[in-house]
């Protein structure tokens, strides 16, 4: 049994409700974030709170929340899951509440609701991770406030689903000729030693792993750039990754029917995923 937080309680999973006039439920209007938990510990709790206010300001929604607020629903959250490990993924939404009537627009009356549960982060072992993993383009059908984290996820989840039902990790998603980024990841490319990632556009989400991504690489001295992938230049890559919160660093060894480095991770996502665990060893 799981503990979550709903507008201000805490309560089990199983007696959390939430009203079928909610315009999440009808409208997906809201924004979410995910944020992973190591040891105890909360990943990047100030880039995530800070994207999310991002998110809210971006829909025009406005909470009473300040973000010690969330330390706190995050850390009691923690101990009432406690059982549930040391890592884990918190996941909050916040949606602009019920409405009286089914109305596109804003109701006058504004309360928005507030959900959180966490759940155990699993990542995958090194083993796996070093084999490497496949992904699929498809064109990206997704709208054109990618930047917004926001629960209407549909065209993602029609995405990505191709991607699983082919038995691969990600769909990299392609806009007018150039890899955007993943249905629930960003990308990156290394070519001739220099890691390449598209530059935050509306058209992607500003990951957090991303920006942790570069900031390491860059501590490490490895030159980086960014700037837009062509799928000339993906299908030319020498190393592929594809990143998030949940996942990572995901090595891409084979992006449609071509082969990334002969089918092997490379010495650089090697180097990375090292810089990348060394950190969350220190968090
Ligand atoms: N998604 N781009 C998209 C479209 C995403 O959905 C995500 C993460 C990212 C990476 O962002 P970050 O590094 O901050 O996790 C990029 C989360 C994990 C999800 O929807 O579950």
């Amino acid at each position: 049994m799981s503990t979550v937080y709903l507008n201000g309680d805490f309560i089990p999973q199983e007696q959390a409700v939430v009203s079928v006039m909610d315009r999440g439920f009808l409208f997906g209007d809201g924004v979410y974030e995910v944020l992973p938990v190591y040891k105890g510990k909360i990943f990047r709790f100030e880039h995530h709170i800070n994207r999310l206010y991002h998110s809210l300001k971006s829909i025009k929604l406005s909470i009473s929340l300040v973000t010690e607020d969330w330390r706190k629903i995050f850390e009691k959250l923690l101990e009432l899951n406690s059982h549930l490990g040391k890592n884990q993924s918190i996941y909050l939404q916040v949606t602009r509440g019920p409405a009286p009537e089914r109305n596109h627009a804003f109701p006058k009356q504004i309360n928005p609701t507030i959900f959180v549960f966490s759940y155990p982060l699993k990542t995958l072992p090194m083993e796996v991770l070093s084999k490497g993993m496949s992904a699929i383009t498809l064109e990206d059908s997704r709208w054109q406030f990618c930047n917004i984290k926001a629960t209407s996820l549909l065209s993602n989840v029609l995405l990505y689903q191709q991607a699983i039902d082919q038995g691969l990790v990600e769909a990299i998603l392609i806009r007018n000729g150039e890899a955007v980024e993943g249905s629930t990841s960003n990308l990156f490319i290394v070519k001739n030693q220099i890691i390449q990632t598209p530059p935050l556009s509306n058209h992607i989400l500003g990951g957090v792993t991303r920006d942790l991504v570069l900031e390491l690489a860059k501590k490490d001295q490895l030159p980086c750039e960014e700037k837009p992938v062509s799928l000339a230049a993906l299908y030319d890559a020498d190393e592929v990754w594809i990143t998030s919160s949940t996942r990572e660093i995901y090595p891409i060894i084979k992006v449609d029917d071509k082969t990334i480095n002969q089918g092997v991770p490379g010495n650089i996502w090697h180097k990375m995923i090292q810089n990348y665990h060394n950190f969350i060893n220190n968090l």
